[in-house]
């Protein structure tokens, strides 16, 4: 028969990426019968390590997701016996020679599926793909391979990279990685968005005044300072997460929901963007900081990082959209580590109500009487709204309340990991939630023009203590354009 047989190689099975986030997301899969009958799982590195050892580590981190799910053990060895560890350099087509003998044996003649995730250092990646994409699939197969950033570090380097790439694969082979696309939030944006009418016809400036995008993390670089300094935060989490969210919440309505219809209102959207000026972003990085008997390092006090180093642990940005639908609304993203929370949001502030009979029960605060939508990406998912209600009682006092839509209150099934739609997607050939290449040139060209002022003028970042809200820059920014921050205030 015309059977297929899946094989996915994880390169870099050794990796921290592997380890925490792609093979448990493949036991989930397997565990929720999505993958098909017939697949064996490669991890791929370069330290000697034999097939028994391989499912001891991978046994260590994979979870259920729900406390004593049933079967939960059973199928857990069930999945490790389906995986194989094979050692290898990444630039060696020999070595991946080998690993397809290996498959050949697994597929046993059935149709061949082939996805490498590719979760290897940049030095390291085109030497990768070239030898990846050289073991061939057989029997009208397909080979895809999934890449995670960094994509370069500006419009050039992701342009001589893209270039590379496209000698051993076509666009359609190429999975580009943007986890948070794969959020259960994130992907409710549309849905939100589209599929309301109370949103749809609001979502413009007419209304809307200011649009906030937040990330923040409470803990440092905490040893991956190698790979982060090399990046910052405005490369790390900005011109890829934070932008790939303003995309999807600003593009006009796709055609349809088909992947290409999609992808093309992203760049679209992206294109209209302005690229983003010096003054409108402020750059911080974290310092030591005592609380409560224990000291929490500055950022170069990583090992790994140079004591000089003035890369970026947190950025706020100012970005503008010059279409018609978005003139003058400021978009604000602000993104940082070592900050007081963890959190990632979209804010959406609304405009005044023109003439409101209520003006004088708010005092002198009237932003404080604007509505807000607040989509909580993580932790604790909600989707909030943020009216003006009156207080009970005899007399007129009014009180922002929010209408609350709280996943844990109103879903009882656990919220999938983003890598576990991801990767389904991959196999599944769905490219919706991947960047393709020109939405990848777009989103740099936002961003190099800044990166490469600041990194020349050399640009002091305003230093913050560890755990805190950060510099008081980003303050003085959204000021500027009459915005204050929705999670601070
Ligand atoms: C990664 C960044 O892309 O996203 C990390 O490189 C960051 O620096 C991580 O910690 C955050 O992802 P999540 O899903 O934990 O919010």
């Amino acid at each position: 028969g015309c059977e297929s047989s899946l094989s996915i190689t994880v390169v870099g099975a050794s990796g921290d990426l592997a380890k925490k986030k792609i093979f448990p997301a493949l036991f989930a899969l397997y565990y929720e019968d999505c993958l098909p009958k017939h697949f064996t799982i490669y991890g791929y590195a370069r330290s000697k390590m034999t097939d028994a050892e391989l499912r001891i580590m991978v046994s260590k981190t994979l979870t259920c997701r729900i406390d004593k799910r049933e079967n939960c053990g059973e199928k857990m060895d069930q999945f490790l016996k389906r995986c194989f560890y094979y050692s290898g350099h990444y630039d060696s087509q020999d070595n991946f020679a080998e690993l397809d003998k290996k498959m050949k044996e697994h597929e046993g003649g059935r149709i061949s599926n082939r996805l490498f995730y590719l979760s290897v250092p940049p030095n390291i990646f085109v030497d990768a793909v070239r030898c990846a994409s050289l073991t061939a699939s057989s029997g009208n197969g397909w080979t895809r391979v999934i890449v995670e950033k960094p994509f370069g570090r500006d419009s050039e380097s992701s342009a001589a990279l893209t270039k590379d790439l496209k000698q051993f694969l076509s666009e359609d082979q190429i999975f580009r990685i943007d986890h948070y696309l794969g959020k259960e939030l994130v992907e409710n944006l549309s849905v939100l968005r589209f599929s309301n009418l109370i949103f749809e016809p609001l979502w413009s400036r007419q209304y809307i005044r200011n649009v906030q995008l937040i990330f923040s993390e409470d803990f440092g670089t905490e040893g991956r300072g190698g790979y982060f300094d090399n990046y910052g935060i405005i490369r790390d989490i900005m011109q890829n997460h934070l932008l790939q969210i303003l995309a999807l919440f600003a593009m006009e309505t796709p055609v349809s929901l088909d992947a290409e219809d999609i992808r093309n209102e992203k760049v679209k959207v992206v294109r209209s963007m302005r690229p983003i000026q010096l003054d409108d972003v402020v750059i911080g990085q974290y310092k030591s900081h005592k609380k409560g008997g224990v000291t929490y390092p500055a950022y170069t006090d990583d090992m790994t990082v140079p004591k000089d180093s003035l890369t970026p642990t947190f950025a706020a940005a100012a970005l503008f959209i010059d279409n018609a639908r978005w003139d003058g609304v400021p978009f604000l993203m602000k993104a940082g580590k070592a900050l007081h929370n963890k959190s990632a949001e979209i804010r959406v502030q609304f405009r005044h109500v023109p003439g409101n009979l209520y003006n004088r029960n708010f005092g002198t605060d009237l932003d404080r009487a604007t509505n807000e939508l607040v989509i909580r990406v993580q932790p604790d998912e909600a989707v909030y709204l943020k009216i003006n209600n009156k207080v009970p009682g005899l007399g007129m006092r009014l009180d922002r309340s929010n209408l609350n839509l709280h996943y844990a209150a109103r879903y009882s099934k656990e919220i999938p990991d983003a890598y576990e739609r991801l990767l389904l997607d991959a196999i599944e050939g769905e490219r919706r939630l991947f960047i393709r290449s020109d939405e990848l040139d777009a989103a740099w060209a936002i961003f190099t023009p800044v990166l490469k002022e600041l990194e020349e003028k050399q640009i002091i970042p305003e230093y913050y203590p560890y755990g805190s809200r950060g510099p008081v820059g980003a303050h003085y920014l959204a000021a500027r354009y009459n915005v204050r921050w929705g999670d601070l205030s």
